[in-house]
């Protein structure tokens, strides 16, 4: 066996001579690097990856001489809505040392890097959380210098830690349109120079349609989130400053981007968005789209699905808090939401699953059982989708609302049974594809028992939990497809988890789950027939070379089809592929690949190919009259407009905010200098009443945003 392997093997020598169950733990030391899916290198594909969530202000103080003077800073930390001296250089500090390193996480996301403003409001608010941009083009200067932050950035690639940035290109900082003297009235800055503020906007690079009452999607897009002043994305200038913006921090060599406040902008524009990211650098990016507990949004599942973006998982995360912190829902609500997700979200690995953030109470309530915060981190780290977790959960921090639940890091002790928790869970994520791309089912199950099993190919994860802290429960019955033998409980029995038996009729021999315990049983097959796990960037124009990881492709090269177009290999082993996306028409695509030896894949569904290069236009008609019932839909002949398919139209269209009814618009992310045909539409139900007449037809610019007015063809 390789000296890099350990394995955990277990012998049976008396009763059954012959069998061995053996689990290799790839062991990497700093300086080694994983490969292909797990690699530090792979910034397409976040699903072997855990992240730790830093508020950059509140992590460690690792270079004094940037704490901000004056009043915007509180040195006794006792002021929570001011600067406390995190910093970029802290967080640094905090990997060399081990902290970060040994948790075992393996990327970062940390608060927006930007330069904020510098004012102070009358109850003390600052822009320490790094919401409240200045100048996207700038580092602030209170988290380092850009070279503190580039030396960040190798620093944690150099221990195989990613680094994500939050980013905010909804707004710029609070303002009052009756009161240019307000804070800094939300002015944006290119690199030093003014471009504009909120009063006096003569150049409309702000919408000024007051407040949201948070009513409808529109509402909150066109309107200002609290008081921030809201970016007018479909203003050229706008729209040119934030793709230069976020290439400048691409540039420095970052991994990821989460994206604040996603419900409130335009889904057309960022869409547009995305695909200028990914044609610049191919990095993951998930979004923010806040569901309140139990709400579920279709919108917000069409966001996911067709933006070019994850999402935060925030049915999983209020779920849980449901079930193992506020007690008001059981494992069987838990279930439920993991079943119908996986329906709903067409790559629900990919989405972002966590158990609290800075918008929300500490997940550790203080007076409650550290076992709930343990339990909610097996369950995450084993469930599928991305897990994100918030600084100082591993040290059972607790703070209810903002800024509580902010406050500077309590510690970093490495003893804690959730770091402990962390630590052994991360590397499975690695070792495991089963906890990276399987499947969920559930195989057994009360109000507060939970077994449920991840399954890729022949590699499976074996998860249970018992919630009840003082009532152990009997499991018999339980079907699981590990292999026959004997599983040790991957987490040391740091959550008081037991060995199981497997028959090989695939029978759980009938154990005792103690009151409130977690285990995980885990196997790793080498042999594999192909499958595909992941493929990213998940929305590409044609040409572009994506990342296809699976197992079993075999070390020879053989086939990848993008529906029946072959796309070009450009590298090949048995665990990733990179192809070159062939130039095929639009949509959401079936990929398959096939071994050299004519053995094919499982059908990687819904990867999303562009027409080209996009443009976000803003479609508006004018004087389309409905009656009660009846909204306004746009369709056209390119995949981006839904290529004239009922099922895919856009919409229904807005008529609020920007224009009034009989007025109605949307903005539209479609394919840069292609002159495309569209027509509105009237729907009630099924009933469709298409414009009459010639198609309107339309040149999309090269380049900027568009507008195109039309009338309603009667
Ligand atoms: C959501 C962020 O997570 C929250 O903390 C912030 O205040 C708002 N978006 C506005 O940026
Ligand atoms: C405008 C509404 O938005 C639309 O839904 C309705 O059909 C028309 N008014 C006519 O009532
Ligand atoms: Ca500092
Ligand atoms: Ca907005």
């Amino acid at each position: 066996m390789n000296k890099k392997l350990k394995a955990t093997c277990l012998t049976l020598s008396i009763i059954m001579a012959q069998q061995l169950v053996c689990i290799p733990t790839k062991i990497v030391y700093a300086a080694e690097k994983y490969t292909s899916d797990a690699s530090v290198e792979n910034k397409v594909n976040y699903n072997t990856d855990v992240i730790y969530q830093i508020v950059t202000d509140r992590f460690f103080d690792g270079n004094v001489s940037n704490n901000p003077k004056g009043n915007i800073y509180d040195g006794t930390k006792k002021s929570p809505k001011k600067y406390f001296g995190g910093d970029w250089n802290g967080i640094a500090n905090k990997i060399t040392d081990g902290y970060l390193r040994d948790l075992g996480i393996t990327a970062i996301w940390i608060s927006q890097p930007v330069e904020n403003i510098y004012s102070v409001f009358a109850d003390g608010s600052t822009s320490y959380h790094g919401y409240w941009a200045r100048d996207f083009k700038k580092p602030n200067p209170a988290f380092g210098t850009i070279e503190e932050f580039k030396k960040l950035v190798k620093v944690a690639h150099d221990n195989n830690i990613k680094v994500i940035i939050d980013f905010a290109p909804n707004h710029t900082s609070p303002a009052n349109p009756d009161e240019p003297s307000y804070a800094e009235n939300g002015k944006l800055y290119d690199n030093g120079n003014l471009l504009a503020g909120y009063s006096n906007d003569k150049n409309g690079m702000f919408n000024h349609n007051g407040g949201t009452d948070f009513s409808t999607v529109e509402d909150g897009t066109y309107r200002n989130l609290f008081d921030l002043a809201d970016l007018n994305t479909q203003n050229n200038t706008v729209d040119k400053y934030l793709k230069d913006s976020i290439k400048l921090w691409l540039d420095t060599g970052i991994d990821g981007i989460r994206m604040d406040a996603v419900k409130h902008m335009p889904e057309g524009w960022q869409k547009n968005f995305m695909d200028s990211v990914y044609d610049y650098k191919q990095v993951f990016t998930f979004g923010e789209w806040f569901l309140s507990k139990r709400e579920q949004d279709p919108k917000n599942v069409k966001f996911a699905n067709d933006s070019g973006m994850s999402l935060l998982d925030f049915r999983y995360a209020q779920k849980i808090r449901e079930v193992l912190r506020d007690g008001t829902d059981n494992m069987q609500g838990l279930n439920e939401v993991i079943a119908s997700t996986a329906n709903q979200y067409e790559h629900v690995n990919d989405q972002v699953t966590f158990i609290d953030n800075h918008d929300m109470d500490r997940f550790y309530n203080e007076g409650t059982a550290k076992a709930n915060v343990d339990q909610a981190l097996v369950l995450t780290l084993t469930s599928r989708g991305v897990p994100a977790i918030y600084y100082g959960t591993e040290q059972y921090m607790s703070g209810n609302g903002d800024p509580n639940n902010r406050a500077m890091m309590s510690g970093f002790d490495k003893n804690t049974n959730a770091y402990k928790i962390i630590q052994k869970l991360s590397p499975l994520r690695k070792n495991n594809p089963a906890i990276a791309y399987g499947d969920t089912q559930q195989k057994w199950i009360n109000d507060d028992v939970y077994i449920y099993e991840r399954k890729f190919g022949n590699n499976v994860a074996l998860v249970a939990v018992n919630r009840n802290k003082s009532k152990s429960v009997d499991i018999s019955g339980a079907l699981t497809t590990l292999p026959e033998g004997i599983y040790k409980d991957t987490l040391g029995n740091v959550v008081s988890g037991n060995d199981i038996n497997v028959n090989s009729k695939g029978e759980l021999q009938k154990f005792t789950l103690k009151a409130g315990s977690a285990a995980v049983w885990s196997y790793v097959s080498n042999n594999n027939s192909p499958i595909i796990g992941n493929i990213g960037s998940p929305m590409v124009e044609p040409g572009k070379t994506v990342t296809v990881d699976g197992r079993g492709f075999g070390d020879i090269k053989g086939k990848v089809s993008f529906g029946t177009t072959e796309g070009q290999v450009v590298s090949w082993d048995d665990k990733e592929i990179k192809v070159i996306v062939p130039n095929i028409d639009a949509g959401k695509i079936n990929v398959i690949v096939q071994t050299a030896s004519g053995v094919k894949s499982n059908i990687y569904k819904n990867f999303d190919v562009l027409t080209g290069k996009q443009v976000s236009v803003r479609f508006v008609v004018k004087n389309a009259n409905t009656s009660l019932g009846q909204n306004v839909y746009l369709s056209g002949d390119v995949a981006e407009l839904g290529n004239w398919n009922a099922n895919n139209m856009i919409g229904e269209i807005y008529n609020k905010v920007e224009y009034q009814y009989p007025n109605w618009y949307f903005d539209v992310s479609v394919p840069a200098g292609k002159t495309i045909n569209f027509k509105f539409i009237k729907k009630n139900g099924n009933n469709l009443v298409w414009e009459s007449g010639n198609n309107h037809t339309y040149k999309v610019p090269e380049n900027n945003t568009g507008e195109i007015i039309v009338d309603w063809q009667n």
